[in-house]
């Protein structure tokens, strides 16, 4: 009984640490983090401002766009961009475990159930509309400018400028291929002590695989913490 009032104390108190957008669109049903996930992101883009970190906030992997939502309210004035294929998830591969096959056979066979048993987002006619629909209906404008979404594959749609400086950045995209090939491209244009988040540490043998091989050969970055996601901090020098 005590160990049960002690887990919704501490439930209760995850809630109340949450701006009203993230809450909001948990209770809207616009994202798959569950919420220590986003307790622990929303914690990491404060300290990031706390911290004075310089540069922009990115997400890798959208889906219905909630934590983007979440990610690019609190982009200041610093650009917020989202990359995304807007569609049904690329396949995973060889280098991913039965795992993410299995997961990937489910919903190939079109028997994937969404968010709360509602319409699974790789299903969606028209996703990426729905997503800049979302984004109008909590006060964010996709132009192109300080907010920008870019559909495809990311390893089409993003190769960074010279320029490009990310604060933090949000990995969400479940197999080896797509997490391998963000967490090498964002780490050059990471701010020191800026971070990256990959969602699916704990989830995906593939994802987890790639993020410690990226580890092993990056020495500019380091594993923090693993839990509830991993979080990967920038080093200062
Ligand atoms: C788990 S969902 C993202 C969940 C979202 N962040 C949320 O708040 O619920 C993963 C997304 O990554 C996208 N994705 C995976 N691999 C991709 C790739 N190679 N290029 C573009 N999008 C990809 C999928 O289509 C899907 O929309």
């Amino acid at each position: 009984m005590f160990q049960k009032l002690g887990r919704s104390i501490a439930k209760r108190r995850l809630i109340l640490s949450l701006p009203p957008v993230a809450r909001d669109v948990m209770k809207d049903g616009l994202t798959y983090l569950p919420l220590e996930r986003m307790a622990s992101l929303n914690a990491e883009l404060e300290r990031m401002v706390a911290q004075d970190v310089p540069g922009d906030i990115a997400e890798f992997g959208m889906a219905l766009g909630g934590s983007a939502i979440v990610l690019a309210k609190s982009r200041g004035k610093r650009r917020f961009l989202g990359f995304d294929v807007f569609g049904r998830i690329p396949p995973p591969t060889d280098d991913d475990g039965a795992d993410a096959h299995s997961r990937f056979k489910v919903i190939a066979e079109g028997k994937s159930t969404g968010i709360r048993d509602g319409e699974y987002y790789g299903y969606v006619d028209d996703l990426f509309g729905r997503v800049v629909s979302s984004f109008e209906k909590y006060g964010l404008r996709v132009d192109n400018q300080s907010i920008i979404l870019r559909k495809g594959l990311f390893q089409e749609t993003f190769s960074p400028s010279e320029s490009d400086r990310f604060r933090l950045v949000h990995i969400d995209c479940d197999w080896y291929d797509p997490v391998f090939f963000c967490l090498t491209s964002v780490s050059r244009c990471m701010s020191p002590g800026g971070v990256v988040i990959v969602d699916d540490y704990n989830d995906y043998e593939g994802c987890r695989n790639a993020v410690d091989k990226v580890l092993a050969e990056d020495a500019s970055l380091l594993l923090e913490r693993t839990l509830p996601h991993a979080v990967i901090r920038k080093r200062a020098s």
